[in-house]
């Protein structure tokens, strides 16, 4: 039999269950989305890449001037999984402004086989650039402008036409000269932890790309934590092949590995 998920937060430390929790204001956290988050996956229990999450928060707290006290949060993360049953689910960690840390569990998301995409222009704002504040309004309205194209999810493209990533995961295309190719992280999206896993163990080119290279692409596919690798069957209705798809396949196999490493 499998057990509900015991959905918990605790907040500095109090352990509550998530529809009960209440964070008192004012905080600028809610009010203005001053803040910084992080989204990890938990396996069996077991939370994937811990330590590289709270180093992106870190970074993430450095750029808004921010302080979070990473020990405690840590602390917090053990507390909570230790009072669940060994959760498949994920975590959502959070630093607010008024000093409020928070770590949520949460369901899963159910993601469909493969993704299509609609391409949203998109002008990153150089203060919060790569950062993962909680000022993520952006990223979830260009999802429903995709979404009322008729797409599954959101391809962020700059005006002048290069390639970014999807509100919430990076992209990854094989270009018509069969490099599989991502987007830099100088070029301003974010520093995806899946993304890392992928480079360290396959040949990726990183670079800033035109949307023309992956409208020509023969492959593409979505990376994230709650995604893992996804393949993507379309984008702007122009239908990419997701059968075979070999650099796809080679991407999730060694996204696989990672895991495999982690968890033994
Ligand atoms: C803008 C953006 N890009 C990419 C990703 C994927 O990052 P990760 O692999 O660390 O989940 C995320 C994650 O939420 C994101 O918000």
């Amino acid at each position: 039999m499998v057990n509900e998920l015991q959905q918990l937060t605790s907040i500095n430390g109090e352990v509550t269950p998530s529809d009960e929790a209440m964070l008192p204001l004012p905080d600028d956290g809610l009010l203005r989305g001053d803040g910084a988050f992080e989204v990890l996956r938990v396996y069996g229990g077991h939370p994937f890449a811990l330590a590289e999450h709270l180093d992106r928060m870190e970074r993430s707290a450095t750029a808004i001037e921010l302080e979070f006290d990473r020990g405690a949060l840590e602390r917090e993360v053990g507390e909570l999984l230790d009072r669940a049953d060994r959760p498949d689910c994920l975590l959502r960690l959070v630093a607010t402004r008024s000093g409020r840390r928070l770590v949520m569990i949460e369901p899963l998301i159910e993601h469909p086989p493969a993704v299509s995409l609609a391409t949203v222009t998109y002008s990153p704002t150089n203060i919060l650039n790569r950062v993962k504040s909680l000022s993520y309004a952006a990223n979830m309205q260009a999802t429903r402008m995709a979404r009322a194209k008729g797409a599954d999810e959101a391809l962020l493209v700059r005006p002048d036409g290069t390639v970014l990533e999807a509100p919430t995961s990076t992209l990854f295309w094989v270009s018509p000269s069969g490099s599989l190719r991502t987007t830099a992280v100088e070029v301003g999206v974010l520093d995806s932890i899946t993304r890392a896993k992928i480079i360290e163990r396959t040949d990726v080119e990183t670079g800033e790309f035109p949307l023309s290279d992956v409208l020509a692409a023969s492959e593409a596919f979505l990376a994230s934590t709650t995604r893992e690798v996804q393949p993507v069957s379309s984008i702007d209705g122009q239908e990419i092949s997701t059968d075979p798809s070999p650099s796809t396949s080679e991407a999730a196999d060694a996204f696989a590995a990672a895991l495999g490493d982690e968890l033994e």
